[in-house]
């Protein structure tokens, strides 16, 4: 059984956002659509409940899930989580979206718990420009990259958000690197979610001039259905995947994601903060299974495409 909205798009996708804590400050980040970023452990789910939320949903047919934050490393728990939620039947794949910088000594701990994959975010190669947009060293991602290349992990894919005059110059550069890391580089359009409108009309640009230059470069181009129809382009001996959500139909329509944030309220839209179900708060006060059912039953029936046709 899976879950369709009233658009009759699947629920394939879990996003379980384990804590707003970050080691990095990056003037860009979306803070996966949660209205606040903080230091502070008190709302945090615990390992129990995570694992309940995600079992609740792997029992509705939702088959992938990836863990996100804030950094998910930041949690002490972290192997804990990913081995319990590995454990769950029905997933088919479990990822973690992270900055790097923690993780070339978990990758291979984080790999044996379960952990299938993961996406490092690495907007340039740049020392100085990395230390600018995110505080932190580019050397401890590359490190972080290369054990998670080490530790079997696969595919490793690089995400890039292009900012207009800050590292759009790089991307040649950013291929390169994919390629001789054996990783995949993503490139992410900036999304106007909690950075304020005047650095999104100073930082943001469309990626039509990569997708024109990728398509001279590929052997073959992919357009891939249930990842928001986005393109793939191979060349030798890379890939590069081209992520554009603003304004994008297509991408919305063939949207198949759920968000949990990190003080347990179930989010059906990245762009949305209007409509959330809270889940926490009922599993504390002793909701059973069927209660929680309900709950995703009903932020389903909240899920629509953000930018639609009409
Ligand atoms: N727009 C697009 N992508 C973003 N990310 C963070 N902030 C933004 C934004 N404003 C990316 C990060 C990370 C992923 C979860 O989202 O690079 O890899
Ligand atoms: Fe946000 Fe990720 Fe940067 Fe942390 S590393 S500030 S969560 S984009």
């Amino acid at each position: 059984m899976v879950l369709k909205d009233s658009c009759g798009r699947p629920l394939l996708n879990l996003r379980v956002a384990i804590t707003q804590r970050c080691n990095l400050r990056c003037e860009y980040c979306h803070k996966e659509g949660e209205d606040r970023l903080s230091n502070d452990f008190a709302d945090e789910m615990s390992v129990a409940e995570i694992v309940r939320i995600v079992r609740i949903a792997a029992g509705l047919g939702i088959s992938h899930v990836k863990l996100t934050g804030g950094e998910p490393l930041m949690r002490k728990d972290i192997l804990e989580i990913v081995k319990n939620i590995a454990a769950i039947r029905g997933l088919a794949d479990l990822s973690m979206t992270t900055n790097g910088v923690m993780l070339s000594s978990l990758a291979r701990e984080l790999h044996a718990s379960g952990l299938k994959r993961v996406n490092i975010s690495l907007p340039t190669l740049n020392g100085e420009v990395y230390k600018k947009l995110t505080g932190g060293r580019v050397g401890d991602v590359w490190e972080g990259i290369k054990a998670a290349v080490d530790a079997g992990f696969n595919p490793v894919k690089l995400n890039m958000v292009i900012l207009k005059n800050m590292n759009d110059s790089d991307v040649l550069e950013m291929v390169d690197f994919a390629r001789n890391t054996g990783t995949i580089l993503q490139l992410i359009e900036l999304e106007p979610i909690n950075i304020g409108k005047p650095y999104y009309s100073e930082y943001h640009k469309g990626l039509d001039e990569y997708e024109v230059m990728l398509r001279q470069k590929a052997l073959k181009v992919e357009t891939r259905r249930f990842m928001q129809s986005r393109h793939i382009y191979h060349l030798s001996d890379v890939t590069v995947e081209v992520v554009h959500p603003i304004e994008n139909t297509d991408f919305c329509l063939r949207c198949t994601r759920l968000r949990v944030t990190s003080d347990g309220k179930l989010k059906s839209c990245l762009m949305r903060s209007d409509n959330l179900v809270d889940i926490l708060t009922p599993m504390r006060n002793g909701a059973s299974d069927k209660e929680l059912v309900e709950l995703f039953e009903l932020v389903n029936r909240r899920r629509h495409p953000y930018y639609n046709k009409n």
